[in-house]
């Protein structure tokens, strides 16, 4: 049985990164800036100190220039309000993320609508989705984007494509339906009530999985040939004792029916840094033109 291409998100990340980074070299020429982006991360959260991490020795490897914020976990909302006010007044701010999810006692509705929309480089305001939604061109969330590029070096032209999102999450299901939407696919977007989920995956020329639930993807839910993208990342429990990384396809199966497949790790993951900065460095050249 063939087995499907391996979509190297590393490495398309890297290439990204690298344009990017030439990108920061450019704009200090021609304008005299260097992008500057703020990341916001209150409370201990393992997981969003290593994503935090990560995305600002990225943001320095570009050539920005990163601010870190890290606030005690029971930093009262007005304190965090107070702090996005001076971010959005700084002209050496032109991107601000304030990493999510957010303690239980602050309304994250509330955090990202305080967020300045021309320096939201997550993409999450409300004028931003608009936006997209709108099909305008705009900053669109980094994670879908991704996505999007990764789905692209498989096939430039997504036109006409049957597309299945499973999820509706606001961070990835939905946007990265209005994005496939804007690429002219068809899209239909499943989720936990949606009824036999397998027979619509079926359909699907391209699958993007974003549910967040271990292997629920078989690979007899595949179309012979479907570009998968997975979204999901989990540490599960290996045979030999120790754990092991997996997303929300079953990876083994599907590498027998897909026609390509993104990997877990090493796929989505590091496209979403790459659009991050990406997204900074569009928002540091939009600031400069006005
Ligand atoms: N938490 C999980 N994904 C994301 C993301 O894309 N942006 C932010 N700010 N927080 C996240």
């Amino acid at each position: 049985m063939p087995r499907a291409l391996i979509i190297d998100g590393k490495s398309i990340a890297h290439r990204l990164r690298l344009e990017v980074a030439a990108g920061v070299a450019h704009l200090q020429r021609a304008r005299g800036v260097v992008p500057g982006l703020a990341v916001v991360l209150v409370g201990e959260d393992p997981a969003s100190q290593v994503y935090v991490r990560t995305k600002m020795k990225a943001t320095r490897d570009a050539g920005m220039i990163s601010l870190e914020h890290k606030l005690p976990a029971g930093t009262p909302e007005a304190s965090l309000l107070t702090l996005l006010a001076e971010l959005n007044g700084r002209a050496d701010v032109h991107g601000i993320l304030v990493q999510l999810p957010l303690p239980s006692h602050i309304d994250t509705r509330r955090v990202i609508e305080a967020v300045d929309p021309a320096k939201d480089v997550d993409g999450f305001h409300p004028i931003n989705i608009g936006r997209l939604a709108s099909g305008a061109c705009t900053l669109a969330p980094c994670t879908p984007a991704g996505c999007v590029i990764l789905a692209k070096s498989v096939r430039s032209d997504l036109t006409g494509l049957e597309a299945v999102v499973i999820g509706r999450s606001n961070i990835v299901g939905k946007p990265v339906a209005q994005l496939l939407l804007n690429e002219n696919c068809t899209v239909t977007v499943a989720h936990s009530r949606t009824r036999d989920l397998p027979s619509i995956v079926r359909r699907a020329d391209l699958v993007v999985a974003a549910v967040g639930r271990a292997e629920m993807v078989r690979g007899d839910w595949i179309k012979p040939g479907a570009t998968v993208i997975d979204v999901g990342i989990q540490r599960v429990p290996a045979a030999d004792g120790r754990s092991r990384l997996v997303g929300d396809v079953a990876f083994d199966e599907a590498v027998d029916v897909a026609g390509a497949l993104t990997p877990v790790p090493g796929g989505v993951g590091p496209m979403t840094v790459a659009c991050l900065l990406k997204n900074t460095l569009r928002a540091a050249w939009a600031s400069s033109q006005v």
